[in-house]
């Protein structure tokens, strides 16, 4: 007879009803084709309120081009890890513009943001070090600090004077101090300059993971860290992705030559996967190129968030401050924010619905986002939607 052993999928299987019983099963949903904001799906054609491609990079010729050229040339894949069979002249030239653009000494490709927090975490720390991070951190940092076997203490979002507590608690612990530029369900900036002067007073090291900020805010897009007036003196660590407002795919590491060189060692996530494909490299540098030159993508972006807002006032219903392209419209429950999404369907329109565990109970919602490919008219027929949204969703929506 076998060990009565607790089964391992047998309770995956349990947890897995659980959710659903909950209403906070996830699905993933086959997109048929997408086109600008649209997105056939079912038959059917939506507009997208849901995509981070904040510059509407990710189908623009010069990035497909890009890409077609050096698959014709190369092939698809990288075939090996950067330091087995070395990196290609694709990867190389778009570390060299990462870097220049946010003004760093280096900058090192991860093939995912969520790699490249692992990496930077479990390479920078250990066991005996404290990592101090915003509670609404994006999970990849969370996990990151987990997998290091640090202390890690989590401050309430925002909350500087917390943060220096907590740093305060363990004078002699080597630590880091990291946090979202701007955070990736809510939308909002995090207190940068604030944090910077902490972690001076404190000799900490403070760590931005700009996922959603590069390319959209700061002068040519450079991003949160930019537009805080800060550079690698007070944010030594600069992290960022390339999947989000440059339209491709995989992340990045900024900052001086030495961190650069002991990532390249000790970074797991790095050394031991296989480099991105190098058309996406290519893609990618096209995109860097179109995000820094083209002001007009942010302005019409900024144009659009600002008619969005407004719009949402004069229903009634409150969205937190954001000035960012992710625009939350917080419900309470799952159930609230999973009706709401399923309203916004009937009307032609695809949005999320955000629940716990991505964010805290009683803080579902729909996160709405806005990119450049959208027009004044899709913004407007979001807007008559959410007029329309039952009046229970509407009402835990409204000001309290
Ligand atoms: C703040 C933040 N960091 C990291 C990631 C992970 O990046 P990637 O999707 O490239 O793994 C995301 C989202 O995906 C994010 O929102």
């Amino acid at each position: 007879m076998s060990p009565a052993r607790p089964q391992l999928l047998g309770r995956l299987a349990v947890q897995t009803s659980e959710r659903g019983r909950t209403g906070l099963l996830r699905h993933t949903r086959t997109i048929e084709h997408a086109e600008g904001p649209s997105l056939e799906t079912g038959g059917r054609r939506l507009l997208g309120f849901c995509a981070n491609d904040y510059l509407g990079l990710a189908q623009h010729p010069q990035l497909i081009a890009a890409f077609k050229r050096v698959a014709d040339d190369e092939g698809v894949g990288a075939t090996a890890a950067a330091l087995v069979c070395g990196q290609r002249a694709e990867h190389s030239a778009l570390e060299e513009a990462l870097a220049e653009w946010t003004g760093r000494e280096r900058a090192l490709l991860f093939s995912s943001g969520y790699q490249a927090n692992l990496g930077v975490l479990q390479a920078l720390l250990g066991p005996d070090d404290l990592c101090v991070q915003d509670k609404l951190n994006h999970a990849c940092l969370l996990d990151g600090a987990r997998l290091a076997g640090a202390t890690l203490k989590r401050y309430p979002h925002g909350e500087v004077t917390a943060a220096a507590r907590q740093l305060a608690s363990a004078p002699g612990a080597a630590a880091l101090l990291a946090t979202d530029g701007v955070f990736s369900m809510d939308g909002d900036r995090a207190p940068l300059r604030e944090l910077a002067a902490l972690c001076q007073r404190e000799g900490a090291t403070l760590m931005v993971d700009d996922a959603h900020g590069l390319g959209v805010l700061g002068a040519a897009g450079a991003g949160s860290v930019a537009a805080a007036g800060l550079g690698t003196r007070e944010v030594p660590v600069l992290m960022a992705t390339l999947g989000k407002a440059l339209g491709g795919h995989g992340a990045f590491v900024a900052g001086s030559a030495a961190l650069i060189d002991g990532l390249t060692q000790f970074a797991r996530t790095y050394v031991y996967t296989t480099a991105m494909p190098p058309a996406l490299a290519a893609a990618t540098l096209a995109a860097v190129r179109l995000a820094r030159a083209e002001d007009w993508r942010r302005e019409k972006l900024a144009a659009l968030i600002a008619r969005f807002r407004t719009g949402v006032a004069q229903l009634g219903l409150a969205l937190p401050a954001s000035d960012t392209p992710i625009q939350p419209l917080l419900l309470g429950s799952a159930g609230a924010a999973l009706a709401a999404a399923r309203h916004l369907e009937e009307a032609g329109m695809l949005v999320s619905a955000i629940r716990p565990p991505t964010v805290p109970p009683g803080k579902a919602r729909l996160r709405i986002t806005l990119s450049a490919v959208h027009e004044d008219e899709h913004i407007d027929r979001l807007l008559d939607a959410l007029a329309t949204l039952p009046r229970a969703e509407a009402a835990n929506a409204a000001p309290l």
